[in-house]
């Protein structure tokens, strides 16, 4: 990869889920112990590659139903990745032209890139803060948000591929609630999260090649991953595999190849 910020303050000594995850997705910008690590996962788990392109989908589909059957015109999508078109803005300004983006990521790599994520509508808005979900208030004061999101309307909190990065030591449910409250009615919690539950010898082996590789993740399961939307609405077809929450065409993957649970929820 080469890009002339590189060297200066990005951790290229171990690997980076941002960086892994564009492996998988079969994107240029990761390093060398990026693939490595990737390769590591693969080998275990071959059925990554297909989760993560299905992980984009649901992104895809998710942002769709909300811009055209609930009238979102405003997202705040935190763990953006590595910019991979169409990103987020592009789904939504394709449906809505004057829909407004705050993304938000706690990679260096991801801010390198953030002018791509900035490639607005005329009529839309976008932006991008370098930030921790781990830290919800650094978030709320940051004054980007506001200066791009109205929070008196509702606004679309996406959390794609995200929270399994949050081990529950880390009160996940409590960072969730906490984003989630500052959000008016008709807002929307859209999540997708990676799962042992169809195969969890697998995603033991991938848990530690992760947590060995010094990037803590805990793959929770449906039930755990149900509980991110309590209090919420829960759009049909609830907490689904990825690959059938709303297909435009059934894929025929099998459950265990895809291992993600996604859902979207309205705040009542
Ligand atoms: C697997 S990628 C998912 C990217 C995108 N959301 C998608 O679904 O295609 C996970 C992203 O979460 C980011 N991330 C991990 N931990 C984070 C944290 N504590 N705060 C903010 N971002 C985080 C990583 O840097 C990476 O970009």
């Amino acid at each position: 990869m080469s890009t002339p910020h590189a060297a200066r303050d990005i951790d290229t000594s171990k690997p980076h889920s941002a960086r892994m995850y564009d492996y998988y997705l079969g994107g240029k910008d990761h390093f060398a112990v990026d693939k490595q690590a990737a390769e590591t996962v693969a080998e275990a788990y071959p059925g990554i590659f297909t989760c993560a392109r299905e992980n984009r989908a649901f992104m895809h589909r998710a942002t769709r139903v909300l811009a055209t059957e609930y009238g979102i015109r405003q997202w705040l999508d935190i763990g953006t990745g590595i910019p991979t078109e169409p990103n987020l803005h592009q789904v939504a300004q394709s449906v809505v032209p004057e829909a407004r983006v705050v993304y938000a990521d706690n990679d260096p790599l991801v801010l390198k890139y953030a002018e791509r994520l900035m490639r607005s509508t005329p009529q839309g808005r976008t932006t991008y803060i370098e930030a921790d979900v781990n830290d919800p208030q650094s978030l709320a004061d940051a004054p980007e948000l506001t200066e791009v999101l109205d929070l008196s309307k509702p606004v679309a909190l996406s959390l794609n591929a995200l929270m399994h990065f949050v081990p529950d030591a880390q009160k996940p449910y409590e960072i969730v609630g906490r984003l989630l409250d500052m959000l008016p009615s008709g807002s929307a919690l859209a999540l997708s999260h990676c799962t042992p539950d169809f195969d969890p010898e697998t995603w033991k082996k991938v848990t530690d090649i992760y947590n060995g590789a010094g990037t803590p993740v805990q793959f929770r399961s449906h039930d755990a991953v149900a509980r991110f939307f309590d209090g919420l609405d829960l759009l049909e077809p609830g907490v689904t595999v990825g690959h059938r929450w709303r297909p435009d065409i059934t894929p025929e993957f099998s459950h265990a190849e895809v291992s993600l649970w996604t859902g979207v929820g309205i705040k009542p």
